[in-house]
């Protein structure tokens, strides 16, 4: 990519998105980055007060899905690039309501592939579509093993077989019609702006509100914990280095059992909150499995590594550590995102669970 670009950021005011955005519009001050978002329930402009006044950085409120309003972005900014992120992104949600993940996931990302396709099919060079993608296309690992570039395919959630539509629709769009396109792989990330629907969040803001804490079965499956700094680090790497027509896995190397990695954020909780030891764990409930649940998620990401010398920087207990500290820090951000339908989504979920 040369240094002056136009970037098509979409769901950039979302967790991950928005610490993309900042690392663009930050680190590249020749690229102009436009940053289209729906704004749904995960989508929050406040992830990104320090750099909306930036010269390079422009917001589009915009849904995927509505195939014109996609065509009209194209037109308005003939792009050079699009980091794809926008997904409905939570499993529970998808088990309650697939549809919006077939729209979003699925027809939003054909939707963005065709006006790619028209806006540059007759100079592709230098162009990319570059999407941003789950490990849980792979489906579910037993007690050993790693997921690889190679793996097949067996998703088993909602949200995750409509990831691995939309994959399938990005190669399926590169290898057709010649879309320079590159996919990546990312294990579960944690860090600041994440919605407390997801795991880490959802605990931190808990044991702040001396709420249960609920565990699905009982606690035993496996994750692979990423920083998000590590990813947007990883996208960053893999955007300006990365082999057209690639795959590449993310993961932290760093597997938790659930139960684990909550034992841990309630002994740094209680560290922190001034609580005697012990107090925060009294929360602990153990709650009905969610439905299919995947045992185990863990990444091999040694092409990553190896081609494009990535290597994540913080150590887990300080990356909790800071998430922690965010968190604790930030009342105004999480009082944001707690009001509105935050509390009818957690009894929808959770109550007679
Ligand atoms: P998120 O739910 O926090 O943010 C998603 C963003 O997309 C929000 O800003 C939302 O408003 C926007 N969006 C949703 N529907 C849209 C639509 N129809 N049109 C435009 N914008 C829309 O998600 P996240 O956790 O930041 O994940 C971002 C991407 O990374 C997703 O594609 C997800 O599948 C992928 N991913 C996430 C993780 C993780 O651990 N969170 C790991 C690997 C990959
Ligand atoms: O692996 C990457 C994926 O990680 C991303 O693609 C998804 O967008 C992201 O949401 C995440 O999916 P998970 O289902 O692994 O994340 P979640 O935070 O929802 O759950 C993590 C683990 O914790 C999982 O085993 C379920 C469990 N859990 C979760 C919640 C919300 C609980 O035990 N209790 C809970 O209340």
């Amino acid at each position: 990519m040369g240094t002056s670009k136009t970037l098509l950021i979409t769901g950039g005011a979302g967790f991950i998105g928005s610490h993309v955005v900042r690392r663009f519009v930050r680190g590249y001050p020749g690229y102009r980055i436009v940053n289209a978002d729906k704004l749904t329930y995960a989508g929050n402009l406040e992830n990104l007060t320090d750099i909306e006044n930036y010269p390079n950085y422009a917001f589009e409120r915009a849904d995927i899905v509505n195939k014109p309003r996609v065509t009209e972005l194209f037109r308005k900014y003939d792009f050079d690039a699009v980091i794809h992120l926008a997904a409905e992104s939570h499993v529970d949600r998808s088990i309650s309501s697939p549809d919006d993940f077939v729209f979003t996931n699925i027809v939003g990302t054909v939707n963005l592939l065709n006006a790619a396709l028209a806006t540059w099919k007759d100079r592709p060079a230098g162009k990319l579509f570059y999407h941003i993608s789950t490990d849980e296309v792979y489906g579910s690992l037993g007690d050993e093993g790693l997921f690889t570039e190679d793996s097949p395919y067996d998703p088993k959630s909602p949200y995750s077989a409509s990831k691995a539509a939309s994959d399938h629709m990005v190669r399926a769009y590169g290898h057709t019609f010649g879309l320079p396109v590159i996919i990546s792989n990312c294990s579960n990330n944690y860090g600041p702006n994440q919605f407390p629907e997801k795991l880490i969040p959802l605990v931190i803001n808990n044991i702040r509100n001396n709420r249960p804490i609920p565990v699905y079965g009982r606690g035993e499956n496996v994750r692979d914990w990423l920083y998000v700094e590590d990813h947007a680090a990883a996208i960053d790497l893999i955007f300006h280095g990365g082999k057209e027509g690639t795959t590449y896995n993310i993961g932290g190397n760093n597997e938790w059992k659930n139960i684990d990695l909550i034992l841990l954020l309630c002994s740094i909780l209680d560290r922190k909150l001034g609580r005697p030891s012990g107090a925060s764990e009294k929360l602990i409930t153990f709650v009905k499995d969610r439905p299919g649940h995947d045992l185990r998620y863990a990444i091999d990401c040694s092409r990553l590594r190896s081609e494009l010398g990535w290597k994540p920087i913080p150590d887990f207990a300080e990356g909790l550590e800071k998430t922690v500290d965010w968190y604790l820090s930030n009342d105004k951000w999480l009082a944001g995102v707690i009001s509105g339908d935050y509390e009818k989504y957690y009894e929808k979920m959770y109550s007679g669970r």
